[in-house]
C-alpha cells in the first residue's frame, strides 16, 4: 500500500546572524564558515520561540480543516523538548485545534527522531488509511558562544503530513537502518547546550552512511544511477557534500553531475538557517523539491538520516505526478525574504536569555514576533502560548 508525503511545512524564526560577521567577530577567515562549513546565514529563535512553537508555525499554513479531522496521530521528533514528561506534541495538538481521537507522543533519538516518526506514521497509516499523521521535526541547535560548534547553530521546524495516496512523494518500503553506542555528540539532561567530539562525529557520520548505503545496495539490488537525488542530515552542508563524494564514482560522468547538482540544491534552506537537528533532512529534502525544475514524477530520491549517538537509516522516495502543485514555495519564499539581521552582539544577547526555573512569572512581548504562534511567557513553572489568529492562549 502506498504510504508517504503529502505535504510539507517549515518554519524558521524571524532573525539570523550572517557568517561571514560571525566568522569576523571569532576572528576566524570568514571562508572557513562559509566554505569549509558552507553556512551563509544562522537563524536565531528570539525567547518567543521554542521547539514547541517553530513546529507549530512549520504545521499551521499546510494543514486544511479536512487535514485535522484526519490527523489521529502527531508525532514528535526533537532533541530540544520543553518538557522531560508532558509531549511537545500535545501544545501542538491544541494549538493547531486538532481532532481529539488522536495519539500525540514526543520520539527522541537525536536528529533521527523525525525519520522514526516517519516510519512509524507509515506503519500507522498501513493499518489505517483514512488516517493521516503529523510529524513534525523540531529544534534549536546551541553549541555556545565562541565554541567549534557555534557556526553549526541553527533553529527551525519541519511538518510532514504523512498519508496515504501522498500527492508528493511516496515511501519505498526498502530501508536499512543501523545503530551504535557511541559519544560523538549528546546533551545531558542538566545542560542546556549540547556537547560535541566534532571530529569523531564527522566520522561517525561518513561511517553510517557507508554502512547503510552499501547493505542498502545489497538489500535492494539498486545502484547509484537509481538515483535523481541523494538527500543528507545537513549539520552544515560541508558534510553532505563529502559523504556524497564517497560515493560518486560508482556512476557514470552524467550520474555523477546529476547528483552533484541536486545535491548544491538541496542544501539552499539549510545553507540559509542552519542544523536544525531532526529537521534538518526533511529541510534539505524541502530545498530541493521547491528549488529545482529538473526533476519529474517518478524520480527516485534518496535519503540519509544520522542522529548522534548513533542511529543511521538510508530510504527512498519516489516523487508523485504534479507534484509541484503540492509545495509551499512562496510562503518559503516570503519567509526567507522577511526576515531581519541581527549584530553578533544582539545575537549574544538573546542567545544567554533564558526563561526563570523558579515559578515566578514572565510576560514576553509576543507582539515583536511576526510568528502567528508564540511562547507568550511562562507562569508556576507552566508555559503559556499564543496562536494569535485563532486568538486562543492557555
Ligand atoms: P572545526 O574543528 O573548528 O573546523 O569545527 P575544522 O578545522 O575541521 O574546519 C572545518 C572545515 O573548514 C575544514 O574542511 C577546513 O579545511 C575548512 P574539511 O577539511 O573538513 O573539508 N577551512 C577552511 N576552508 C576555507 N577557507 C579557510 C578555512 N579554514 C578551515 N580559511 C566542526 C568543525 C564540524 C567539528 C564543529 O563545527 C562542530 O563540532 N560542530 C558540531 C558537531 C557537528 O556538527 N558534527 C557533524 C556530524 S554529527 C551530526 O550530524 C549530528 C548532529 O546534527 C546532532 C544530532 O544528531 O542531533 C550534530
Amino acid at each position: 500500500m502506498k504510504a508517504g508525503i503529502d505535504k510539507i511545512g517549515f518554519y524558521a524564526p524571524h532573525l539570523y546572524v550572517d557568517m561571514t560577521k560571525l566568522a569576523e567577530s571569532r576572528n576566524v577567515d570568514p571562508d572557513k564558515f562559509t566554505i569549509g562549513i558552507g553556512q551563509e546565514k544562522m537563524a536565531v529563535p528570539p525567547m518567543t520561540q521554542d521547539a514547541v512553537t517553530l513546529a507549530a508555525n512549520a504545521a499551521v499554513d499546510i494543514l486544511e480543516d479536512s487535514d485535522k479531522e484526519a490527523i489521529d496521530f502527531v508525532i514528535f521528533g526533537t532533541e530540544t523538548g520543553v518538557d522531560s514528561s508532558k509531549s511537545a506534541a500535545v501544545y501542538v495538538h491544541e494549538l493547531l485545534g486538532l481532532n481529539p481521537y488522536a495519539r500525540a507522543i514526543e520520539v527522541k533519538q537525536a536528529c533521527y527522531g523525525a525519520t522514526a516518526g516517519i516510519q512509524m506514521a507509515k506503519a500507522h497509516i498501513a493499518m489505517n488509511p483514512d488516517s493521516k499523521v503529523l510529524v513534525l521535526g523540531s529544534d534549536i541547535a546551541r553549541y555556545g558562544l565562541s565554541t567549534p560548534g557555534e557556526a553549526t547553530q541553527g533553529a527551525g521546524a519541519v511538518a510532514l503530513l504523512i498519508s496515504a495516496d501522498p500527492r508528493v512523494m511516496a515511501l519505498e518500503d526498502e530501508s536499512v537502518y543501523f545503530t551504535a553506542d557511541i559519544m560523538d555528540f549528546w546533551r545531558p539532561v542538566y545542560s542546556d547546550k549540547a556537547f560535541a567530539d566534532g571530529k569523531l562525529s564527522n566520522e561517525q557520520y561518513m561511517a553510517f552512511f557507508s554502512r547503510v548505503w552499501e547493505q542498502y545496495k545489497v538489500k535492494t539490488g539498486l545502484a547509484l544511477s537509481d538515483f535523481a537525488a541523494i538527500c543528507y542530515h545537513l549539520p552544515y552542508t560541508k558534510l553532505g557534500y563529502k559523504a556524497l563524494k564517497t560515493v560518486l564514482e560508482e556512476g557514470t560522468e552524467e550520474v555523477q553531475e546529476r547528483l552533484l547538482a541536486s545535491y548544491n540544491v538541496s542544501t539552499g534552506y539549510n545553507r540559509n538557517v542552519g542544523n536544525i537537528y531532526t529537521g534538518s533532512l526533511y529541510l534539505s529534502l524541502l530545498s530541493l523539491l521547491e528549488q529545482t525544475d529538473k526533476l519529474v514524477a517518478g524520480d527516485r530520491i534518496g535519503m540519509f538520516s544520522y542522529g548522534s549517538g548513533a542511529v543511521g537509516e538510508f530510504f527512498t522516495g519516489i516523487l508523485q505526478s504534479n507534484y509541484q502543485d503540492y509545495l509551499n514555495i512562496d510562503r518559503h519564499t516570503e519567509l526567507f525574504a522577511s526576515r531581519s539581521e541581527i549584530s553578533v552582539p544582539e545575537y549574544e544577547a538573546i542567545f544567554e536569555e533564558t526563561l526563570p526555573t523558579d515559578g515566578s512569572t514572565v510576560k514576553l512581548d509576543v507582539e515583536i514576533d511576526p510568528a502567528r504562534i508564540c511562547l507568550a511567557g511562562i507562569a508556576d513553572d507552566k508555559r503559556q502560548y499564543v496562536n494569535k489568529v485563532k486568538s486562543v492562549s492557555y
